[in-house]
């Protein structure tokens, strides 16, 4: 458990994921893949980074040349109007983590809150940001939103009590013991961690429109010859539809639409849907196997266990 100074609150608690970050070696091959493939659009291109937004949200992925391939950070918002990245250092800092407050890091953010989460993933929090002008057309799949990162994690307990306890995040659902599923704005699940050998991201997730659009975004990856690796099927916990396929780096993207949202905390369930188990749906620990796993019947290959 950790100890906060203060618990959070309206003006520390995180509301949305909205970047994340990936270094790569070839930043021109992923770059190709989010546009021409998942259909983003480059925002903003420095030196050091290519910002690239969905066509309804302004920035969502961020890719920096590296020596490796990997998810190198995340960047969550706080409240634009009671956010107060003060009071959310000092909670940080209280678990002798390190923390910084910085300005102009990101070319949209003046300030923003720095520090390492507890495997280690670099953390950016921020209040505002500075909207791009307009809307921009895409090809490629064109997804709503950057819906969630999913990490395998060797402590799964640490790190969902430092979400929950320090950023806010709320508990969802559980599998077992080993794999947590975290919210922190009506979406079932922001950020989902499972007990594995290694602290990694274990696939990155984009928010299609609807079904018809996970139709359409499978013609695309069939056309560019990537093939999927699970779904199309319907998650039990979360009862989102999926498809899995993997970036031109080998990360696993899935896309999804249909997620559960609890739109009324205080009526503590899910809005009600069709395909649910229970009248109401609340959050629970559900047993492992192929219920909590994909209601269409078919298990995860071992390939996208792995990560
Ligand atoms: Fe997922």
């Amino acid at each position: 458990m950790y100890l906060a100074a203060t618990k959070p609150n309206n003006a520390t608690r995180t509301r949305r994921l909205a970047d994340i970050i990936f270094e790569t070696p070839d930043i021109e091959r992923l770059l190709s893949y989010y546009v021409d493939t998942i259909g983003l659009s480059v925002v903003e291109r420095t030196p050091d980074a290519v910002y690239l937004g969905a066509s309804s949200q302004d920035y969502c992925v961020v890719l920096k040349p590296g020596a490796q391939t990997q998810c190198n950070g995340l960047s969550f918002q706080i409240s634009p109007e009671e956010g107060d990245l003060g009071a959310l250092h000092k909670l940080v800092q209280a678990q002798g983590i390190a923390a910084e407050l910085r300005q102009d890091a990101n070319p949209s953010i003046n300030t923003s809150l720095h520090f390492k989460d507890p495997k280690g993933t670099n953390i950016e929090v921020f209040a505002k940001r500075t909207a791009r002008s307009g809307q921009v057309a895409s090809r490629g799949i064109g997804p709503e939103k950057l819906g969630h990162v999913a990490f395998s994690v060797t402590d799964v307990n640490k790190i969902v009590r430092f979400y929950v306890d320090v950023l806010g995040f709320r508990e969802s659902d559980w599998i077992g013991d080993f794999f947590a599923f975290l919210r922190c704005s009506p979406d079932h699940h922001t950020v989902n961690f499972v007990r594995g050998k290694t602290d990694k991201m274990h696939h990155v997730a984009f928010e299609l429109k609807d079904w018809a659009h996970v139709q359409t975004a499978c013609e695309t990856l069939g056309k560019q010859h990537i093939p999927l690796l699970w779904g199309p099927g319907r998650h039990g916990v979360g009862h989102n539809i999926f498809t899995y396929h993997r970036d031109t780096d080998g990360h696993i993207v899935e896309l999804f639409t249909e997620i559960d949202r609890i739109h009324d905390e205080d009526l503590g369930y899910f809005e009600p849907r069709p395909w649910h188990e229970e009248v109401p749906q609340r959050p629970k620990v559900w047993p492992p196997g192929l219920a909590a796993a994909n209601q269409w019947g078919i298990e995860a290959p071992h390939t996208m266990l792995e990560g």
